[in-house]
């Protein structure tokens, strides 16, 4: 049976109390911590920059998988890869030259993820599949947490991992935005193996972020 990572978005975390949640992610289960990352300008909401990144980068040595909504991306790479991400994800919307700026994450060692949002279709990737590591399926319209899973982007994650086995391409499919403890089972039988979630994780059980991080993997 493939491995299910769980990447718990801190968008819903104590924004005060970032550090401490961080840590209490890690010793909760978390295999990676997704940061996003929003403009008010690409996405209607404004979160955290490289400064942020930087200094919760003291709390853990889980990645960071960071998903930069910010437009235009390219000339933020060098401060996000700089600032102590593991993965940048990007949208091919927010930049000019999707392959020039996956070899500038690429420059800096980093892992590419490239996402898509859910009216943007897989073909406009598919000549990247094979030189990227993660492919980011938003299952929402970034922006918020705490949105409606849209439920046609389970065709996506199937057509996407389809792809990706009749290839023998190697990247991971993360799926991001509403997921919580009745449809995180459809996404992984798709194909997913990354689950980023933030309401479900820091908010049902009363905030169990340990229990809801084991019942979403073993979903
Ligand atoms: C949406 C973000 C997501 C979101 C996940 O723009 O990219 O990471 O915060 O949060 P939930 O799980 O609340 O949808
Ligand atoms: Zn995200």
């Amino acid at each position: 049976m493939k491995k299910i990572q769980i990447s718990p978005s801190i968008l819903s975390a104590d924004f005060s109390q970032l550090g401490n949640e961080i840590k209490r992610l890690e010793e909760s289960g978390a295999d990676l911590i997704h940061v996003d990352v929003m403009d008010g300008h690409f996405v209607p909401n404004i979160t955290i920059g490289p400064p942020v990144i930087k200094t919760l980068r003291n709390y853990t040595s889980l990645p960071f998988d960071v998903h930069l909504m910010i437009a235009p991306v390219h000339k933020y790479i060098k401060n996000f890869a700089e600032a102590g991400s593991d993965i940048i994800t990007i949208h091919p919307e927010a930049t000019d030259d999707l392959k020039e700026s996956i070899e500038l994450i690429k420059h800096f060692k980093k892992k590419v993820g490239v996402s898509l949002n859910p009216n943007t279709e897989i073909n406009i990737i598919k000549k990247y599949l094979n030189e990227i590591d993660l492919v980011l399926i938003m299952s929402v319209y970034p922006g918020f947490g705490g949105q409606k899973f849209l439920p046609e982007v389970i065709e996506k994650i199937k057509n996407l991992y389809q792809i990706k086995k009749d290839n023998k391409f190697k990247f991971d499919i993360e799926v991001d935005g509403g997921i919580n403890f009745s449809n995180s089972k459809d996404v992984i039988s798709a194909g997913a193996n990354i689950l980023v979630s933030g309401t479900t994780i820091f908010k049902e059980n009363n905030g169990d972020i340990k229990k809801n991080i084991e019942t979403l993997r073993s979903m």
